[in-house]
């Protein structure tokens, strides 16, 4: 009841100036505290998943469960794809069950990406998904960002039809070494240019500021947390292993101190974002 795609939740959120958070999930754990922060906050929310779990056994189980959460959660939740770089995961996530899915061919040159784009945003919609495409390239581990130019991404939301549109502002994958400092403005011209919802990839270690600014002037209505999410429970489940050392605990005991924190640290993104 509560599965939704993208087009459900974002463009209301752009136009009310805030944004919606991405949790990027692996497992149960962090996948049921995304859910739950969200009803906790009675805010629309998106869980996604890595493209690499594709082509493994975790990824059908794990998107089998989301939807099992979202269709009875109180809240809209979508089921989405992070980053797929090929045509054929678009494929795969729609025989999943995904309900939308990004296609990233940021690091091809533009009609490439404007071409595979195209493709991806015909087959997901086609079969109900919401697409995101990227335009500029908003590196990972140490890569060079391109950041985007207005006029292209315009004319790529005009050729792609995507419903959603991640673009580079001064972010990156994972961890700063020093703080970013987002260009701000650039992102209001696009805004003024593109009127679907922009999406800011990067969120770990982002200016709070800058994000909240992002998000009321410049069309930014998705943002996406990974790094630190993820961390989040490799941290407090490292803890609490050491804490049980030889003396057995079940497992979803053990873990359960771990949701309570993701769901802590995802209920202060959500709230910020709000
Ligand atoms: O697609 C996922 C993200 O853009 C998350 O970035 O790991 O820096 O939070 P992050
Ligand atoms: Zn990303």
């Amino acid at each position: 009841m509560s599965l939704v795609t993208l087009k459900e939740i974002l463009p209301d959120a752009r136009r009310a100036g805030t944004a919606i958070a991405a949790f990027n999930v692996a497992n149960l754990e962090t996948l049921r505290a995304v859910v739950l922060a969200a009803e906790a906050e009675q805010r629309p929310v998106i869980v996604q998943t890595y493209h690499r779990l594709l082509d493994t056994d975790v990824s059908g189980p794990i998107v089998a469960a989301a939807r099992w959460l979202a269709q009875r959660a109180t809240v809209p939740v979508v089921v989405h794809l992070d980053h797929a770089g090929k045509f054929e995961q678009i494929q795969q996530a729609v025989a999943q069950g995904f309900t939308s899915a990004m296609l990233d061919g940021s690091a091809l040159p533009f009609a490439e990406n404007v071409a595979l784009t195209r493709r991806a945003a015909a087959i997901a919609k086609s079969a109900g998904l919401s697409i995101e495409g990227e335009i500029g390239h908003v590196a990972f581990g140490g890569g060079e960002c391109a950041l985007t130019d207005p006029a292209e991404a315009a004319e790529f939301a005009a050729q792609t039809g995507v419903d959603a549109l991640a673009v580079s502002i001064g972010t990156t994958h994972g961890y700063y070494k020093a703080a970013p400092k987002l260009d701000i403005e650039r992102a209001v011209v696009i805004a003024a240019r593109v009127s679907i919802p922009l999406v800011l990839h990067g969120g770990s270690g982002t200016p709070e500021a800058a994000i909240r600014d992002a998000v009321r002037r410049g069309g930014v209505a998705k943002v996406n947390i990974a790094t630190e999410f993820q961390h989040c429970f490799s941290k407090r489940a490292g803890e609490e292993i050491a804490k049980a050392g030889e003396k057995f605990v079940a497992v979803d005991l053990l873990l359960r101190p771990v949701v309570e924190d993701l769901t802590t640290f995802a209920r202060r993104w959500i709230r910020m974002l709000a």
